[in-house]
């Protein structure tokens, strides 16, 4: 009896140790053949996107483990480590262009001017199905509501009306000005009616910036019944927020309990949201730009289109969902990080006083906003587009529906394109100093009459914070008024004194640092805080 125990666990002895030789020699064998093609292919095309050369796929990665390839090295959830890594080995091996295998997908990521701007122009490349895995994964969708809201194989008119919703109802000016009038409208009401604000009160600037946001910019986009209904919404929200991009990579739900918990919480409120207004119609021939009920234009249009392609009322909530998270998510975080940089004791020492100079000039006569003004002041501006060059971390998305050559890098139907922010945005040769904000950086001066202005002008493929092409952010003319409103509206009716830093700030002097997350956050979230003293000026707003 011993005997046969003996024999039995010295051959599953045997047997365990003969599996992880296996494993190794699998591991290793790939890890080799993997190197020495990289190094054949990165040695023999340097520069693929240069002129001179034919189109060559980026080469791939090293890696051991076949299927897996580099995807946990890419989850690194220090923002930016990966990317540092890849830019050292760019300069090492003259590449623009890496393949790398993803989750098991071939997935290219070009960081090249001349790709990057190919990405943005090319009919080979889309996003329906990235979309649709988004639609399940991260708006609780059923795999046929997803489809129907990112439909695939379908005529052209019908795949671009969302777009042309977007167009008429989002980015037109009469949309971005109705927009934003709600949005600070709303804003102004709601810190009119903080009465702590009149004696003086000590808040952590970020924290308090969010709170009056999120109502502001939800009751712009989605009306004020939604926040009637639920005046809690923003915790579930926020959570969900916080989680997008861990449940877009399918983190599985034991892993991530209140992520899906507050998922689908979100999805219910806004079921019974939707089942509330839908019982409330507009009259025959009403068509205003806001209502209490379903907010702005484009929230209604969303709803016909939903109809249309006849999703379920969660499908309906879902896609909403992912509306909310379109006007909160970025511009947000974008607000915090300028006026941190605004009130920063450690920024140049006449920033925040030029910068109080152009938003005088701002103002009318009867303290409001001159919003066309606003959006033209060249320092704001400047320090605006200097805030989403160093803070977005964007990973630009799309499948690869047919083989097609993206500025000298050839990339084959099946594939993965990505096209990373950080890589250009951060790159010395196109940025001078490009780990320091600088809130100059895009200021120009008239050669003839010395006139300051600024330009984003010939940055195309270098600096893309919004994205680019057919799928462009649609939101980003209301952003910008959105981001410059809100910070203007703060500075000239607030007297705001630095009090010091709160949290695990992990910048230079305690500044506010980058939280952990995965990469391709857009606007990277805040870790840590300004604590400020904030109080009303005599003056009102
Ligand atoms: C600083 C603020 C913002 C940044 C940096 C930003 C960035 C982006 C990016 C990079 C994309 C994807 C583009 C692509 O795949 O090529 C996107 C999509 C989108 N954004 Fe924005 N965004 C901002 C603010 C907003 C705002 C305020 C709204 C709404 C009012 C908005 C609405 C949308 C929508 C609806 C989409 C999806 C478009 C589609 O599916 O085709 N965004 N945004």
């Amino acid at each position: 009896m011993a005997t046969d125990s003996y024999t039995l666990l010295s051959a599953l002895g045997t047997l365990l140790l003969g599996l992880v030789v296996t494993v190794i020699l699998v591991c290793g064998y790939t890890y080799l053949v993997t190197l020495t093609r990289f190094q054949i292919n990165a040695r023999k095309h340097p520069n693929s996107s240069a002129k001179t050369q034919l189109a060559h796929s980026p080469p791939l990665v090293p890696y051991f483990i076949p299927g897996l390839g580099s995807t946990i090295t890419f989850s690194n959830q220090n923002i930016g480590a990966y990317w540092k890594w890849l830019q050292c080995q760019a300069a090492r091996y003259r590449q623009d262009a890496f393949a790398i295998i993803l989750a098991g997908v071939h997935t290219n990521f070009i960081f090249s001017e001349a790709g990057i701007s190919a990405v943005f122009k090319s009919r080979q490349l889309s996003r329906e199905k990235l979309d649709q895995q988004l639609g399940m994964n991260v708006l609780g969708m059923s795999k046929e509501d997803s489809v129907k809201a990112f439909p695939y194989d379908v005529a052209e008119k019908e795949k671009s009306s969302v777009a042309r919703i977007y167009s008429e109802h989002l980015l037109s000016s009469s949309a971005v000005n109705a927009l934003t009038s709600k949005f600070m409208e709303t804003f102004r009401a709601e810190l009119e009616s903080d009465a702590s604000l009149s004696e003086g009160v000590e808040v952590d600037l970020y924290d308090f910036l969010w709170k009056k946001v999120f109502v502001s910019s939800t009751t712009a986009q989605c009306g004020s019944t939604l926040l009637e209904m639920f005046p809690d919404f923003s915790t579930d929200y926020q959570v969900w927020e916080d989680s997008l991009l861990g449940l877009l990579f399918g983190t599985p739900r034991l892993f991530a309990r209140s992520a899906y918990a507050a998922r689908d919480a979100s999805v219910k409120k806004l079921e019974a949201w939707l089942e509330a207004g839908y019982s409330k119609p507009l009259k025959d021939g009403e068509d205003p730009e806001w209502e209490p009920n379903f907010g702005a234009k484009v929230m209604r249009k969303r709803h016909d289109y939903y109809h249309q392609q006849e999703l379920s009322i969660h499908g309906q909530a879902g896609f909403d969902l992912i509306a909310l998270g379109g006007i909160i998510s970025n511009a947000t975080p974008a607000s915090g990080w300028l006026l941190l940089h605004i009130l920063s004791p450690t920024s140049p020492s006449d920033f925040r006083s030029r910068i109080m100079d152009e938003l005088e000039s701002s103002r009318k006569n009867d303290g409001s906003l001159d919003i066309p003004s606003l959006i033209r002041l060249p320092l704001l501006n400047s320090a605006f587009h200097e805030l989403l060059r160093l803070y977005v971390d964007l990973l630009v998305v799309r499948q690869v529906d047919s083989s097609v050559a993206l500025g000298g890098h050839y990339v084959k139907q099946g594939e993965q394109v990505m096209a990373p922010t950080w890589m250009t945005h951060r790159n010395p040769a196109f940025f001078e100093n490009p780990e320091v904000f600088d809130p100059e950086r895009f200021l120009t001066r008239d050669a003839e009459t010395g006139k300051i202005g600024f330009s984003i002008a010939g940055l195309g493929g270098k600096y893309f914070p919004f994205g680019g092409g057919h799928y462009m952010c649609p939101g980003r003319m209301f952003a910008k008024q959105e981001v410059l409103g809100t910070v203007a509206v703060l500075l000239l009716n607030f007297d705001i004194d630095f009090v010091g830093y709160t949290g695990q700030g992990s910048g230079k002097h305690g500044f506010p640092g980058i939280k952990k997350g995965y990469a391709g956050n857009q606007v990277v979230r805040i870790e840590g805080d300004m604590r400020v003293r904030i109080k009303k000026r005599i003056s009102g707003m």
